[in-house]
């Protein structure tokens, strides 16, 4: 069987595909609207929270054309975070994925009525999709989706981020922000297809275990590849957490100890999957990939 990475070009067509399908034309009106979120979706972005949503899938025995609507919609949602995250109330970034960002190109009040509208998509394109299993299970999962990005994930974890600049805060404070700012959508993504089956509460805990380790990871590895990257390489801002001393890893405890706790992370998220004994090549290549990368 082809590996999961060997297919990943080709499922990122098929997610983007389905992204500009769902996003509104340049020329629907409001234009300027219109444009701001297709500039802010259609962009480059890595889609990795899709890709682990069908690695996820793919894992579980579920079809993958039965996720892609809620894979694109959380794209979506990622996409509304990033606008918001860059604007100058919050980290105050001008560069995205190698171009300017949302506000820099359009203006702050259509990059957050931007954001609004992608957040409003997604929950519009969960709630008419297709789904094949009871109506409270499909209604569980968007509530879980919703969960995931409000106070008690992304938004909560944002709010302790901006609040840890010039904190020193120990390593368990920053785990914790790193798990709901990044965390929470990453692990909703994952445990999107458990909602498609009947699955036991072992195999639950593993894929619970497996996103937890795996979205700290992602991050420290998004801090170290902004302490040791170059803007040619990454397209984003490599001063913006030093310029506003954050309560980044690398910044806190150093490089080493940052490489050396993603490496851990990944350990533990790879054991967490030895429950499904073999059928979690895909999840266990995509964690491959997020503690590897270099972008
Ligand atoms: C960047 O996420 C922001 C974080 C939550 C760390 P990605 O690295 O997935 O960004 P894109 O979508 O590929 O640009
Ligand atoms: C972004 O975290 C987290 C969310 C958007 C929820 P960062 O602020 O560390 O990510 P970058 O470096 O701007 O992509
Ligand atoms: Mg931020
Ligand atoms: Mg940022």
């Amino acid at each position: 069987m082809a590996s999961f990475k060997t297919k990943i070009p080709e499922y990122k067509k098929l997610i983007d595909d389905c992204l500009e399908d769902s996003l509104p034309n340049h020329d629907q009106s409001p234009q300027k609207l219109s444009q701001a979120m297709l500039y802010s979706v259609m962009n480059g972005g890595k889609r990795i929270r899709p890709l682990m949503m069908l690695a996820s899938a793919k894992t579980l025995d579920i079809n993958i054309d039965d996720v892609l609507p809620f894979a694109t919609s959380i794209e979506l949602l990622h996409s509304f975070s990033l606008i918001h995250d860059d604007l100058p109330c919050m980290d105050d970034d001008s560069l995205r994925r190698g171009l300017p960002t949302t506000h820099i190109k359009f203006g702050e009040a259509t990059a957050t009525l931007a954001a609004d509208a992608l957040q409003s998509l997604a929950f519009q394109n969960m709630a008419l999709a297709k789904f094949p299993e009871s109506k409270i299970s499909h209604l569980r999962l968007i509530s879980m989706i919703a969960e995931s990005i409000g106070s008690s994930g992304m938004a909560g974890g944002q709010s302790l981020d901006l609040d840890s600049e010039n904190k020193k805060l120990n390593a368990k404070s920053v785990e914790n922000i790193y798990m709901l700012k990044t965390g929470r959508l990453l692990r909703a993504s994952i445990l999107t297809p458990t909602y498609f089956k009947k699955l036991s509460e072992e195999k639950l805990k593993a894929l619970n275990n497996f996103s937890e380790a795996i979205g700290i990871a992602f991050q420290i590895q998004d801090d170290l590849i902004e302490a040791e990257g170059d803007f040619e390489t990454i397209g984003k801002s490599v001063e913006s957490d030093k310029s506003k001393n954050k309560a980044a890893y690398p910044i806190l405890f150093g490089i080493n100890q940052s490489k050396k706790r993603v490496e851990e992370l990944y350990q533990k998220a790879s054991d967490s999957l030895s429950i499904f004994k073999g059928s979690s090549s895909s999840l266990e290549e995509m964690a491959k990939i997020i503690i590897n990368r270099k972008l």
